[in-house]
C-alpha cells in the first residue's frame, strides 16, 4: 500500500501559512514562492533571508505568535516554530477546519508531506521515502539531478507550443511514436545543446512531412571520456553515451567508459590495428560522415578532452565541410586527471603561475619544441606523449639552464586502478622511469609544483 497520495497542488495566488521565522521557515517559504503561492509569515521574529523578502514585497508578515485567527482563509498552513506543542495545537486547529497542514520533521501531525523536488519546471519530480529517510530522499534526488539534463524543462516547453500542430496533422496512434523519435533524437539534442532556432526549424520541416520518423537527421556526438576513471564523465557525456547508435572509440577509452555506452550500440574501434597502425584519420573522418548521413547517432568517444591532443578539431572540420550536426562534449584531459589524482597542483602562489601543455611526441628521434620557453622559472609543464621521449626532454631542458634538481614526476594511467606516480628530478627521472617499466600512457608534470606530491598524495589505486 502506498503511505501517501502524490499530487502537485496548484498554490498559485493562494494563501499559504508558514508559522515560524526561523531558517526552516525560510526554507519553505522559498519553496512556496516558487510555485507562485500568497506566503503569509507569522512569527515575532524573522531570519535576515525573510525579513528581505518582506522588504522586497513577496511576503506578508503578522509579528505576533501563532493565534487561531490566524487559519482564517488559508489553503495550507507549514508549522515551522520551535515549541512543540504550539506546532501539534496548529495541526489539530487545521485538520478540524479542513486545512492542509505540514508540521516539520512530525510527519505523524501531517496531513501533507514535502517531497524532495528536481525542478525542471514545467517538468517537476518528487521523491519521497514516506517519511522513512529524508535523507536517501536526497541521495536519490541527487542521482536524478545528474540524469535529467538541467534544459529538460526548455524541451517540455518546446513540445508544449507544437503540440496543437502536430495533433491536427497526424492520428493519435502515429502522435507517440512521432514525439518518441523526436525526443529522442537530434532534434531534442538540438535543443537541449541550445540550438533552439534549428530545433525549431526541424521540427517544422518534420511537421510539414508528416513522417512520423526524424532519422534522416544523423548527428555526431565528439565526446571527451576523461583519463579513464568513469566517475569523472560529464553529465552530458553520459546522457549521449546511452543514446549513440553506433560508438568510435580508440586505444585512451577505457573499458569502464565503454561499459556505460548504450548496450545495443554497435562498437568500431579505431585505435591501432592489429598490425599496430592507427586507422588513418582520414577513414575516421569518412566514417563518421558515412555513418551520420545513415541516420546513425553516431559517438565518437576520446580520451581526455577531444579539442586537446585528441584532433578532435580535425573531424569537427569534415563534419561541418558535409553540413552534419554535431555536439562537442569537453571532458577532464590527462593533465588535469594526472594533477588532482597525483596531488599535484598545476599552479601554486608559491611555485608556479604558470603552466603549458605541450606534446612530447618523438619524430625522427628529436622533438620540435621551444625550450627556451619551457624553461623557464615559475611555472609548470606538463607533457603529453612523452614517454619515449622523456630522456631527451630532460637533457634539453638541463642545456637551458634549468637546474638538474628541478622536480619532475611521470603519471601512468592516472585516475585508473594502473596509476603509478613516479617522482624524480630533470636528472633522475628517465633512469627511474626506465627500471620502472612503465608502458602505459603517461604524462610528464615538471616544476617546483612536483614538490607538493609528498604532502598531497591522495588517491591510492
Ligand atoms: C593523443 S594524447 C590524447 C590526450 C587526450 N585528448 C586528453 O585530453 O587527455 C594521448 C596522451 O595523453 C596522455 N594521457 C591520456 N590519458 C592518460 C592517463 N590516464 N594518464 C596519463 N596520461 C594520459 C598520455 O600522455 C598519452 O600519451
Amino acid at each position: 500500500m502506498m503511505k501517501f497520495l502524490p499530487i502537485f497542488l496548484n498554490t498559485r495566488n493562494q494563501a499559504c501559512l508558514v508559522i515560524g521565522g526561523g531558517a526552516t521557515a525560510n526554507r519553505k517559504v522559498e519553496l512556496l514562492l516558487r510555485a507562485q503561492a500568497k506566503v503569509i509569515v507569522v512569527a515575532p521574529k524573522l531570519t535576515e533571508s525573510l525579513n528581505q523578502l518582506l522588504h522586497d514585497g513577496h511576503i506578508t508578515h503578522r509579528a505576533n505568535l501563532f493565534v487561531p485567527t490566524d487559519l482564517q482563509n488559508c489553503r495550507l498552513v507549514i508549522a515551522a516554530t520551535n515549541d512543540k506543542a504550539v506546532n501539534k495545537e496548529i495541526s489539530v486547529m487545521a485538520q478540524a477546519q479542513g486545512i492542509l497542514v505540514n508540521v516539520v520533521d512530525q510527519p505523524e501531525l501531517c496531513t501533507f508531506i514535502m517531497p524532495s523536488i528536481i525542478d525542471r519546471s514545467p517538468i517537476e519530480i518528487a521523491v519521497s521515502t514516506g517519511g522513512a529517510s529524508p535523507v536517501l530522499a536526497r541521495l536519490l534526488r541527487a542521482r536524478l539531478e545528474s540524469l535529467i539534463p538541467a534544459n529538460y524543462g526548455k524541451l517540455a516547453e518546446f513540445v508544449a507550443s507544437f503540440r496543437d500542430q502536430v495533433k491536427q496533422r497526424l492520428p493519435f496512434n502515429e502522435r507517440r511514436l512521432f514525439w518518441e523519435n523526436v525526443l529522442q533524437g537530434s532534434i531534442a539534442e538540438m535543443l537541449l545543446a541550445g540550438h533552439t532556432e534549428a530545433a525549431t526549424e526541424a521540427l517544422k520541416n518534420l511537421i510539414n512531412e508528416t513522417s512520423a520518423s526524424d532519422q534522416k537527421f544523423g548527428e555526431v556526438y565528439l565526446v571527451g571520456g576523461g583519463p579513464g576513471d568513469p566517475d569523472l564523465l560529464t553529465f552530458r557525456a553520459l546522457r549521449l553515451m546511452q543514446q549513440a547508435d553506433v560508438v568510435l572509440y580508440d586505444r585512451l577509452v577505457s573499458p569502464g567508459i565503454l561499459n556505460l555506452v548504450r548496450r545495443e550500440a554497435e562498437r568500431i574501434y579505431v585505435g591501432k590495428a592489429p598490425t599496430n597502425h592507427p586507422v588513418p584519420q582520414d577513414e575516421i573522418n569518412q566514417l563518421l560522415i558515412r555513418l551520420a548521413k545513415e541516420g546513425k547517432r553516431v559517438l565518437r568517444l576520446k580520451g581526455g578532452d577531444p579539442f586537446l591532443f585528441g584532433r578532435g578539431g580535425e573531424e569537427i572540420e569534415t563534419l561541418m565541410e558535409e553540413g552534419i550536426t554535431f555536439q562537442i562534449v569537453p571532458g577532464i584531459t590527462a593533465a588535469t586527471g594526472s594533477s588532482a589524482y597525483a596531488g599535484i597542483p598545476l599552479t601554486h602562489r608559491d611555485y608556479a603561475q604558470s603552466c603549458l601543455f605541450v606534446t612530447g611526441h618523438l619524430k625522427d628521434d628529436s622533438i620540435n619544441l621551444n625550450w627556451e620557453a619551457l624553461a623557464q622559472p615559475h611555472q609548470t609543464v606538463v607533457i603529453y606523449m612523452g614517454l619515449r621521449g622523456l630522456p631527451v626532454i630532460c637533457r634539453e631542458l638541463i642545456q637551458q639552464g634549468m637546474p638538474v634538481s628541478t622536480p619532475a614526476a611521470l603519471i601512468q594511467k592516472a585516475t585508473t586502478a594502473k596509476q603509478r606516480v613516479l617522482v624524480g628530478t630533470l636528472e633522475t627521472l628517465p633512469g627511474t622511469v626506465e627500471s620502472a617499466d612503465i608502458n602505459l600512457s603517461s604524462i610528464i608534470i615538471i616544476g617546483d609544483v612536483v614538490k607538493l606530491h609528498e604532502k598531497l598524495a591522495w588517491f591510492t589505486p
